[in-house]
């Protein structure tokens, strides 16, 4: 998939202080296309996918999706798939067990397996250690269907003996993960599901698009609340992926640090408000166009900013980690209070290493408390700056944690070696080209 070879690397060698400056161009989002990819299953006629990065998770599914007989192959346009669900069969164990630890998607894989096979076996699943991650929500979910579900130590197995019917549901929180179970398993169930609680994530809502155009029926109404009336049948469908907002505001974040200026190109307002909100409060300048969004630092000294991640529409927790290395540049104390996931401040301990002032507290330091109050987490950081940065050795610790890793590298004076760079391809497409692109100075190591 796509033109020309692209680089790989475990270790690189980063010369800091080069201000990251041109355009780069964004593909669809990691956290829809895999789901969209898997959404192929419900299908009896082959869809057609564009816009697919060519990151390790997409290359995970793809694996996952081929041993169950999905046939996968390119399209003429870059990051165009074809899926094939006309010959989905059991997958032989030892097949599926290959893909242990690599991802998270193959737990949304149950229901649409369910509904095609009447069985499904899902392997132990991977992905970023940025909190214990539990599956609690989507296996109850599936038993409220009428799945049974078996805990094995390689797995979990499940089966539908009596067929799986629509349900009313309510999350306890408003997982994405959980929302898109019930998405993927009530468009075929029996009767009406009313899931109360969703998340509403756009990527959710480009996954509801797709299911749509498969011929599903979808209201999604006020107040966090989709209801999803089953059918007996969905086609393939063609779609393009939304744009992955989460890599544009990685490179904004970067441009921010580096003092630089970046087009992304594919980049939409809409789904951006919020982090656009925020990085205008931190001094960051951008312009809005019809084919993408430049970032860029205003040249002069940046504001310290009070941040609270959360669900859509809040201020995402996957935005928070690149911003940090921002943060510790600007003129004052930051804070960042990190209510989705309880272990997300692991990747500050290198930039600590690397001069920066930042303090990590179990105490809620936000406007509400959260669910990891009182209970242990260093859920909070507090950044003092503006702080001159220098470089280090540091090992990359989780997928946006090691982007930030890179743009501290990049902003840093002087040399870093940042290992296990193999992370960052999980979900971004072509880095070390891009870096090169926007004129990074770095070796590969190997
Ligand atoms: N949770 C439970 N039980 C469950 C499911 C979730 O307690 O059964 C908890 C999680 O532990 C977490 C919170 O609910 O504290 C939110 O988790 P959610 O289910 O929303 O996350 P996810 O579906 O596992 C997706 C993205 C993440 C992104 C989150 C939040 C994918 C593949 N991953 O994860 O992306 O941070 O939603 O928006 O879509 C990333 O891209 O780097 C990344 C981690």
């Amino acid at each position: 998939m796509g033109a020309g070879v692209a680089l790989h690397a475990d270790s690189i060698t980063i010369r800091g202080g080069q201000p990251l400056n041109g355009r780069i161009e964004l593909k669809g989002a990691k956290n829809l296309v895999t789901k969209a990819m898997v959404a192929a299953l419900l299908g009896d006629t082959p869809s057609v996918l564009k816009d697919v990065p060519d990151i390790s998770d997409v290359r995970v599914v793809r694996g996952l999706l081929d041993v169950h007989g999905v046939k996968i192959t390119d399209g003429e346009e870059d990051g165009e798939l074809h899926l094939d669900p006309g010959a989905v069969e059991s997958a032989h164990m030892a097949d599926i067990d290959a893909h242990a630890g690599s991802s998270r998607i193959p737990i949304l894989f149950c229901g649409p397996l369910l509904h095609r096979l009447g069985e499904a076996f899902i392997p132990d699943l991977g992905g970023c250690r940025i909190g214990d991650r539990p599956i609690d929500f989507h296996l109850d979910v599936l038993r409220t269907f009428g799945a049974v579900v078996e805990k094995l130590p390689s797995g979990i197995r499940l089966s539908a003996p009596t067929g799986l019917r629509g349900a009313k549901i309510e999350l306890p929180y408003p997982s994405v993960g959980a929302t898109e179970q019930v998405l993927l398993t009530a468009v075929r169930s029996e009767g009406i599901t009313e899931l109360r609680g969703a998340a509403i994530e756009p990527e959710i809502m480009d996954l509801i698009n797709i299911l749509q155009k498969m011929g599903a029926i979808i209201s999604v109404d006020t107040d966090r609340v989709i209801r999803i009336e089953g059918v007996t049948a969905l086609s393939g469908y063609s779609h393009r992926a939304l744009f992955d907002r989460n890599e544009a505001a990685s490179w904004a974040a970067a441009a921010l640090a580096t003092e630089g200026d970046i087009f992304v190109g594919g980049a939409r307002q809409s789904e951006m408000l919020t982090f656009l909100n925020v990085f205008r409060k931190v001094g960051g300048e951008f312009e809005i166009h019809e084919d993408g969004i430049r970032f860029y630092h205003p040249g002069t000294a940046l504001n310290p900013v009070i941040i609270e991640t959360d669900v859509h529409p809040g201020f995402m927790t996957d935005w928070q980690q690149p911003l940090v290395v921002a943060l510790t540049k600007a003129q004052g104390v930051s804070i960042v209070h990190e209510t989705v996931y309880e272990k997300r401040f692991g990747f500050v301990d290198a930039l600590v290493e690397m001069g920066a002032t930042i303090q990590i507290h179990r105490e809620c330091l936000g406007g509400q408390a959260c669910r990891f109050g009182q209970r242990n987490f260093n859920h909070s950081a507090v950044i003092s700056g503006p702080s001159t940065l220098h470089g280090a050795d540091i090992v990359v610790p989780d997928l946006r944690g090691g982007f930030s890793h890179l743009i501290a590298a990049l902003s840093a004076e002087g040399t870093s070696r940042v290992s296990n760079v193999g992370i960052i391809s999980r979900g971004y497409e072509r880095f070390l080209e891009k870096l090169q692109l926007l004129g990074a100075d770095f070796t590969i190591e190997g």
